[in-house]
């Protein structure tokens, strides 16, 4: 079979009018000699199943519609194509490496968008639920990288709002550090930490070594490693991952939530209920990248918080813990505090548009859909250690 490579779509408007996109495909649809493995992750729209790639291949997931996706339409197919095209390629989104409209759908194909992706593991919201104690030691690098893609694509005009942290994936990234800690004999305790069964090259490697690389790590490590995963050495010496690089990707860039419109680009026949009325708010590119900037951020942030509330009885964490593991919640002072009044009354103006405001009505509900509560859960607050707020514009 052909290798598998990522796809190099200079023109995404050809590739849709070319035969790629449209043309009938049997069985299931995928490339010779890849099968489809088990299911990874049900979505509201779409499932995730692992491939089955021989080996050499990259590590690659397939995302098929659901019965009821709203890619069934096919310019909703062509919308979310768009701009899973233009986040990959600005290294915000998982890699993609083939993509395909089903028209006529058969026992193995459904209707809507099939798409096959660079592989993460878990996604944020697991990572907080399953595994607190490894994602609180990586919330800050995630929150690290999630701001710069907001920044990159702010910078386009690329803005998604389906932000929540299901939709933020992980992956390890470059190499795994290993620490040994000092149990003794005694096992760890922490339940929710699964001891790996080493492979005998790992186990006399670690007697040496506490650094491997993702390659090394992918070849040896029995699973995946999570950060709270402790490993065994020939010795009986515990190691933990602790100096896990991670990379996050951003994912969902569906037709209801996404919208690109570049400052620059005059309006076309294409209406953009959200973009369009930003860029008449602002008068300058700057503005325009700092709002959609501040706003993906708001969102998240406020989303993720949320969630932390509702499901705290679940969490069992204090709330400087679930303060935390909110990978925004530390910055977002810092980043009210480097706005100009005008900024924030434009974000402002654009949580109170209808799209927007229906979207966090649906995720924190009519109590916390105002300006101020999102503001307020996304703690874009101003630093408590600066004068009190002009009047006007602080909460
Ligand atoms: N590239 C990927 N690698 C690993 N897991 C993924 C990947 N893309 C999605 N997932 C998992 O599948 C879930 C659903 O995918 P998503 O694209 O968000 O579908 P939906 O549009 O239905 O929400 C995600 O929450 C995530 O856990
Ligand atoms: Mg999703």
């Amino acid at each position: 079979m052909q290798a598998l490579q990522a796809l190099q779509i200079a023109d995404t408007d050809a590739y849709i009018a070319g035969d790629s996109f449209t043309r009938k495909r049997k069985g299931t649809g995928l490339p010779n000699g890849i099968l489809l493995g088990k299911t990874l992750k049900r979505g509201t729209n779409n499932t995730v199943h692992v491939l089955n790639t021989p080996a050499g291949q990259p590590s690659v997931v397939a995302r098929f519609p659901r019965v009821n996706s709203d890619t069934r339409d096919e310019e909703h197919a062509q919308w979310e194509f768009r701009h899973a095209v233009l986040a990959a390629r600005l290294g915000v989104g998982p890699a993609l490496f083939d993509a395909w409209y089903t028209r006529n759908p058969n026992p193995r194909q459904r209707k809507g968008l099939h798409m096959i992706l660079e592989r993460c593991y878990e996604d944020w919201h697991s990572a907080i639920f399953d595994d607190p104690t490894g994602a609180l030691r990586i919330a800050d690098t995630i929150g690290n990288v999630v701001s710069r893609h907001f920044a990159r694509m702010a910078g386009i005009g690329l803005f998604a709002y389906d932000l929540k942290a299901s939709n933020i994936v992980l992956k390890p990234a470059g190499r795994i550090g290993m620490t040994w800690i000092n149990l003794g004999a005694s096992r760890p305790q922490d339940a929710s930490c699964a001891e790996q069964q080493p492979s005998e090259w790992l186990k006399s490697n670690l007697d040496h070594r506490t650094v491997f690389s993702l390659e090394e790590a992918n070849t040896h490590f029995p699973n995946p490693l999570k950060v709270t995963d402790y490993v065994v050495s020939s010795e009986g010496h515990y190691f933990t991952p602790t100096e896990l690089a991670v990379d996050a990707k951003i994912i969902d860039f569906g037709c209801d939530f996404c919208e690109y419109r570049p400052f620059d680009r005059p309006p076309d026949r294409r209406q953009l209920p959200v973009l369009d009325a930003v860029h008449r708010m602002c008068s300058t590119q700057l503005e325009y990248t700092t709002v959609l900037r501040l706003t993906m951020l708001i969102l998240l942030a406020s989303n993720i918080a949320n969630e932390l509330e509702t499901r705290k009885v679940h969490l069992k964490m204090s709330r400087a813990d679930r303060n935390r593991i909110n990978p925004f919640h530390n910055r977002m002072p810092h980043e009210k505090a480097a706005c100009t009044p005008r900024t924030i009354g434009l974000v402002k103006k654009m949580l109170r548009l209808p799209d927007l405001k229906a979207h966090l009505t649906h995720y924190n509900g009519r109590r916390n859909n105002g300006v101020k509560r999102t503001f307020r859960l996304a703690n874009f607050t101003f630093p408590a250690t600066d004068e009190p707020s002009p009047a006007g514009h602080g909460y």
